[in-house]
């Protein structure tokens, strides 16, 4: 377990334990939900004003690698136009976290696949306002 506090970089270790953005929105503007191969989930949650991510919010039964993801697919698009968020990879969230592990890169395709669900959720919802209204209420 030492070796865990050794062998990540401050960025990885503030991800994966930062706990602000665990939460569920309720009556979010952008809704994606996720499930990889392994069995894990991310719901991501948007808040978007003018076009414009403000808040990000998830909820996660995976591991600690998924949290780390999660947070900094979220740290990584809070600010940006829904448009510039659609330009996040899997690769940025690799090299910004730049200690996860090779065989845990799946972990973040996860989370960047619940934010393009998300983004793709707030779209609708911007184009045809009244689908929020049917919308799962959480
Ligand atoms: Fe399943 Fe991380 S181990 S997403």
């Amino acid at each position: 377990m030492n070796d865990f506090w050794n062998n990540h970089s401050d960025r990885y270790l503030e991800m994966a334990f930062r706990t602000g953005r665990c939460e569920i929105l309720t009556n979010p503007d952008g809704y994606g939900k996720n499930t990889g191969e392994c069995g894990d989930t991310i719901e991501m949650f948007l808040t978007v004003s003018n076009d414009r991510i403000e808040w990000v919010a998830f909820d996660t039964d995976g591991c600690v690698n998924t949290r780390a993801c999660a947070n900094t697919v979220a740290e990584l698009v809070e600010k940006k136009t829904l448009e510039d968020a659609w330009k996040i990879t899997t690769e940025d969230v690799v090299s910004y976290l730049e200690t996860l592990p090779e065989e845990s890169h799946h972990c973040a395709e996860l989370a960047v696949g619940a934010l393009y669900l998300a983004l793709t959720n707030a779209r609708i919802n911007i184009r045809d306002s009244w689908k929020k209204l049917y919308q799962k209420n959480f």
